[in-house]
């Protein structure tokens, strides 16, 4: 069963940034649920649309104007945090809920994150994704793990968590790199 799910979980591919979605795909959800399930839902779709709101803005507020790879990594990274935003939000208003009000409190957060780091250079910019995408991840797999959510709203979660370890993945790799670069230059 874990190896079934880790498998699974291998299977969605993460070099797609923005899946394409058809009209077909928006569906009205949540009839004949019970409203025990549904509060649980509605919860967990709150939550992750916030933070995925707070992912996008620390991408866009480190993103700086040098032409260079780095910058265009993060603007993929920022796109990908767009899409997972898009993704909640549509499902939030499939389910006719409304966002929280209170987000806009983490869109601050995610400014000063993402504008602190910036100021600190790139090994900051790298630490901060690594750690705030490890708490994203973890974050996911609760909710994946204790909410019984619909078959297409679990999908799109678990695509969107492998973005997140897809994203851990890359900063790892490019501060690794750049470490490799540092000792040579001593
Ligand atoms: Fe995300
Ligand atoms: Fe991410």
């Amino acid at each position: 069963m874990c190896n079934q799910k880790t498998q699974d979980k291998a299977d969605y591919d993460v070099s797609i940034v923005r899946p394409q979605m058809q009209s077909e795909d928006f569906k009205m959800r949540g009839q004949g649920m019970e409203s025990t399930r549904l509060e649980a839902i509605k919860k967990g779709l709150l939550t992750l649309h916030t933070l995925e709101l707070m992912a996008m803005t620390i991408y866009r507020f480190q993103i700086t104007k040098e032409n260079c790879e780095f910058n265009r990594q993060l603007t993929a990274a920022m796109c990908n945090e767009m899409t997972h935003y898009q993704d909640f939000q549509v499902k939030l208003y499939e389910y006719r809920f409304k966002p929280s009000i209170i987000r806009l409190a983490y869109w601050f957060v995610g400014f000063a994150f993402g504008f602190i780091s910036r100021l600190m250079g790139r090994k900051a910019i790298l630490k901060t994704g690594i750690w705030v995408e490890t708490k994203a991840v973890h974050h996911y797999a609760e909710l994946l793990e204790t909410i019984d959510w619909d078959e297409n709203t679990r999908r799109i979660i678990e695509k969107d968590q492998a973005d997140e370890y897809g994203h851990i993945r890359q900063w790892k790799k490019v501060l690794d790199i750049d470490k490799e670069v540092e000792n040579k230059m001593i």
